[in-house]
């Protein structure tokens, strides 16, 4: 399985924090915001990982990771995102390095107290299709939000203001190759991007969405300045990436 990290994105909600430089080149705590799905990603056992990165500050990614050694990445590469399209049109950009591969999609500014060991191995048991994490939140609205029926996911929807569930989905997300002819299907959505929900949704209309509950906490650190200070407390309290 491959892994994408994508650090691309105008980083508006932490504004002037971002006006110079991109959102996940920022501290969190001790270390910079990409290190984090990097090291989620390595103690999965991920260790073939594409950047997708955007914005003037795009090669400081190079100056900061190099080859991805010192943080245990076999092999690290790197692609660019021309503007902020949304992160489906992203994630598209991974095609030429996953091929018929699978992957396991993590957004640059998502930190993590466990660990994605588990529903890695469960995605790998799944003979096709997407696997989403979902997490418990106080405001659901500023997320995708899982609808339920009982136990079975029935629709996807993006940042409602009347969430259906308090359980947001995360942004880690675990995709078949078939993401990229679903991608070419979207169509962009009223603020012009294609949406990762889109995305989910299309899995789930074919049957072949599975979800897990996420262990530990879960920080999105770019949803707002509060957010990115707990996110920050969260880690220099209880760690991040704790191995299995
Ligand atoms: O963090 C989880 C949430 O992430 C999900 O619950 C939502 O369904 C999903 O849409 C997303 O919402 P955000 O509002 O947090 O997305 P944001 O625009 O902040 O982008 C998240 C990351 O994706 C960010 O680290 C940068 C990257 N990104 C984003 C866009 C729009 C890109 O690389 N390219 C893009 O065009």
């Amino acid at each position: 399985m491959k892994g994408v990290i994508l650090a691309g994105g105008t980083g508006s909600r932490l504004d002037p924090i971002t006006r110079v430089t991109n959102k996940q080149l920022l501290p969190v705590y001790d270390k910079p915001m990409i290190f984090y799905p990097i090291e989620a990603m390595v103690n999965a056992g991920v260790k073939e990982i594409l950047i997708v990165t955007s914005g003037a500050s795009a090669g400081d990614f190079l100056r900061l990771l190099g080859n991805g050694e010192a943080l245990g990445v076999r092999h690290l590469s790197y692609t660019y995102q021309d503007g902020a399209g949304g992160i489906a049109e992203a994630i598209s950009l991974a095609r030429p390095f996953v091929g018929d591969d699978r992957m396991v999609v993590i957004l640059g500014d998502n930190v993590i107290g466990g660990n994605i060991v588990e529903p890695a191995r469960r995605f790998g048991a799944q003979p096709l299709g997407a696997k989403v994490l979902l997490k418990e939140v106080e405001n659901p609205s500023a997320y995708g939000v899982a609808e339920l029926d009982g136990d079975r996911i029935v629709r996807f929807v993006e940042k409602p203001t009347d969430p259906p569930s308090n359980l947001a989905v995360t942004g880690i997300y675990f995709y078949d190759a078939q993401a990229f002819s679903l991608i070419e299907q979207l169509e962009r959505s009223d603020r012009g991007e294609l949406e990762v929900t889109d995305l989910n949704n299309a899995y789930l209309e074919r049957g072949q969405m599975t979800h897990d509950v996420l262990d530990g906490y879960w920080a999105d650190c770019g949803e707002s300045i509060g957010h990115y200070l707990q996110a920050c407390n969260l880690v220099a309290k209880h760690g991040a990436n704790r191995i299995a």
